[in-house]
């Protein structure tokens, strides 16, 4: 008998639905709100409201793609946490009744482990132990993952996300939410050396990035008291500077990990994955330090079902369900 998952994502703001069959992701429905645009932030109400109007359609997107009738279905994951709450309450409550109706196992998902599950999506994938850097809007994470579900947070940031640093730093600039994919394609028309600023270090292989944004925004300040067009005359190389010093401190502290825990397959994750200047000076590594480097396809770095299909799959094997009781856990651990 064929083992056939639905997986719902929908902890921020994107809904998405995947079918997963033994093991092999089928497809990943994805609908972005880009209602937060004119906010410059996710709205969580907005986001609870847009989940509503889509996870219907995005599920039966999903299920006509592959093929598959309900009644086909073994089990349903979703994502249990973390997130935002009134988002995850839609995800959870659907997939809830769904495995209810249909009498079948529920699956509640780490999206942060999914985020690093993603990579066993397709291949090349890594063979345990890897390190992984986690870098989304809401985490930044190093993690030595020993196998499927087993993983430790090695290291991490104190205060803000890198993503959170990446649009708040956009957003100092002007640009609309969300700015990281902004400030990514401004820098590669951009010199990455012409400003520097103050990488703040932390303890052990722990991360802030709070203190760059606040550098940021005073050296912009006062670059403004002098020349009001001075943002828009260096767009460029103000974004190339940015990333580049947000990825030399993510690289220090990943390089430590490597030599800490003599680990040389390092992966990376979550929508910051999607950083062509991440991507390249991971790559760069690759041939300086003999490490072997784990990069997701694009579509699998950003929020995706996919990932939630995939860690489902694993907790399916290892009967790790939840019961029906279960309730979503917006701050939710490994
Ligand atoms: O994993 P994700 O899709 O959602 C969360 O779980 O947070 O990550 C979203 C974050 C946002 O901060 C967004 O600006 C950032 O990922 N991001 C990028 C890029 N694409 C997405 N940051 C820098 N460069 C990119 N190309
Ligand atoms: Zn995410």
């Amino acid at each position: 008998m064929r083992n056939i998952i639905l997986a719902i994502e929908s902890s921020c703001d994107e809904t998405s639905a995947s079918i997963i069959i033994d093991g092999k992701v089928i497809n990943n429905v994805i609908a972005t709100q880009s209602i937060h645009e004119n906010y410059g932030g996710v709205v969580p109400e907005l986001a609870s409201r847009a989940h509503q109007q889509n996870i219907v359609p995005v599920v039966e997107e999903s299920l006509k793609n592959a093929n598959i009738k309900k009644s086909d279905l073994n089990a349903i994951a979703y994502t249990k946490g973390p997130g935002l709450l009134g988002a995850l309450l839609v995800g959870s409550s659907f997939a809830k009744s769904m495995a209810y109706a249909l009498d079948i196992p529920l699956l509640g998902v780490n999206h942060m482990q999914a985020h690093i599950l993603a990579h066993f999506i397709e291949e090349p994938k890594p063979k345990f132990p890897f390190l992984c850097l986690t870098v989304s809007g809401g985490h930044t994470q190093i993690v030595k993952v020993d196998d499927y579900l087993t993983m430790e947070i090695v290291g991490e940031t104190k205060d803000d996300a890198v993503g959170e640093a990446f649009d708040k730093c956009a957003k100092i600039l002007g640009l609309p939410y969300p700015g990281g994919p902004l400030i990514d394609k401004y820098a590669k028309l951009g010199d990455p050396r012409k400003f520097t600023f103050p990488q703040t270090t932390m303890d052990g292989l722990n991360y802030s990035f709070s203190g760059i944004k606040t550098a940021f925004l005073y050296f912009l300040r006062d670059q403004v008291k002098e020349d009001k067009d001075f943002i828009a005359n260096n767009l460029n190389d103000l974004c190339a500077s940015i990333q580049y010093t947000l990825i030399q401190m993510l690289l220090k502290k990943v390089i430590a990990a490597s030599k800490q825990f003599n680990i040389k397959q390092i992966a990376i994750a979550g929508g910051v994955s999607a950083n062509s200047g991440l991507r390249e000076a991971l790559t760069e590594q690759v041939s300086r330090r003999q490490w072997q480097v784990f990069i997701p396809k694009m579509e699998y770095c950003t929020d995706n079902a996919g990932m939630i299909a995939m860690a489902g799959h694993f907790q399916y094997l290892n009967q790790k369900f939840d019961s029906l009781t279960e309730t979503p856990e917006p701050r939710m651990q490994f």
